[in-house]
């Protein structure tokens, strides 16, 4: 679509509570205006004073069906209340730009306005109404008390071909980092770190990723070693998560490995807080000597793999994520009976995962 086309699109009216689809309007009414307002809307035979909550939220769900003067009158208490996100979703030109604005609302208290203003944005479709209607029904109201869980549970990777620039800003960058440093960590060893490849370091990296897909691939195509190029040039901000084990004895190896793991997903979940779209990704280059040496890495130091962090230009795709239940079990002293469920599983370590460097 042209900028022109996108700019006259922009400027159409916004939708009105009343053309919302009725299913919105329980969850439009009940998340973003408090109760007290939609009494005060309500002319006073609708709802008496001591009406319950709920009575005076199917009682504002009904005005809007109508789509009469109390639908309007909602409207327009809507519009006072989230004055301010309305101004700043008023600025999005795209549906990437709207999506921009809803992730960093979603999940903190700035969700009910980002609400109001997403869903009758003139450029929202069904599928972004769609997002924000899940996220809000599913995550906000089992979590009113904790902002960040809707934020965490909506997490997703996004690839380096979805992302452009700009580029986490320094202070975004650190405020990922603190998160990082804020996971669990048995001792404080902080066994990671990170290296930043700079626009300036990109092409000598892009070197070293081409020598060596031609080192383990000779016959490799010239396409493949453009793409191996393109993974040092091609994300707007580039990680190597390194873990740096330390010897402990009281901190067993396998505590920093999770601990590391711990650190990295605090990472991934504060990019994704701040809006920014970021992935971890490995490959076979992460296990390979010369690589690591260019790179500086010690020999206790592993290249867990590369994270890249942008702007989003396309959203991932949805994704179901496992039930709880997969992960969950409820254990029973064998003195109760005999145990059901799997039997503990057998593992083959190689050398590699046992030792330390
Ligand atoms: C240490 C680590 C290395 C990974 N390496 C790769 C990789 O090389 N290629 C890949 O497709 N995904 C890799 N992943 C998985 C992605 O980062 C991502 O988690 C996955 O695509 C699932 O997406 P989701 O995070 O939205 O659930 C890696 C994840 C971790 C934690």
């Amino acid at each position: 679509m042209s900028a022109d086309a996108l700019a006259s699109e922009a400027a159409a009216p916004r939708h009105s509570l009343a053309r919302l689809g009725r299913h919105l309007h329980a969850s439009v009414l009940r998340t973003c205006l408090p109760v007290e307002a939609l009494r005060d809307v309500l002319p006073r035979g609708a709802v008496a004073q001591r009406e319950l909550d709920e009575a005076v939220l199917a009682a504002a769900v009904a005005s809007a069906a109508a789509a009469g003067a109390e639908a309007e009158a909602l409207n327009a208490a809507l519009d006072r209340h989230h004055a301010p996100a309305l101004a700043r979703f008023a600025r999005a030109r795209s549906g990437v730009d709207l999506l921009r604005e809803w992730s960093t609302a979603a999940g903190s208290p700035a969700m009910p306005g980002a609400y109001w203003a997403l869903l009758t944005h003139p450029l929202a479709d069904r599928a972004l109404r769609h997002l924000a209607f899940g996220d809000v029904e599913m995550l906000g109201h089992k979590a009113p008390a904790n902002a960040s869980l809707p934020m965490l549970l909506a997490r997703r990777s996004v690839s380096p071909r979805r992302l452009s620039g700009p580029a986490p800003t320094p202070e975004a960058l650190d405020l990922m980092l603190q998160a990082a440093l804020a996971a669990p960590d048995h001792g404080r060893l902080h066994p990671w770190r990170v290296i930043e490849f700079r626009a300036e370091a990109r092409e000598a990296l892009a070197d070293i990723f081409e020598r060596e897909k031609r080192g383990r691939d000779p016959m490799a195509a010239a396409n493949d070693l453009r793409r191996a190029r393109e993974h040092a040039t091609r994300p707007p901000c580039l990680l190597a998560f390194v873990v740096s084990l330390r010897q402990r004895k009281r901190v067993p190896l396998r505590e920093q490995w999770l601990a590391a793991g711990a650190a990295l997903g605090n990472l991934l979940n504060a990019a994704h807080a701040q809006g920014y779209g970021a992935i971890m990704l490995s490959g076979d280059r992460c296990f390979d000597a010369e690589v690591c040496a260019d790179l500086g890495l010690g020999p206790h130091e592993f290249l867990a793999g590369f994270v890249s962090i942008g702007t989003i230009t396309e959203p991932a795709p949805a994704v179901d994520r496992p039930l709880s239940q997969t992960v969950w079990s409820c254990w029973s002293s064998p003195a109760q009976g005999p145990r059901s469920g799997a039997r503990p599983a057998v593992w083959t370590f190689t050398a590699s995962d046992k030792a330390i460097g």
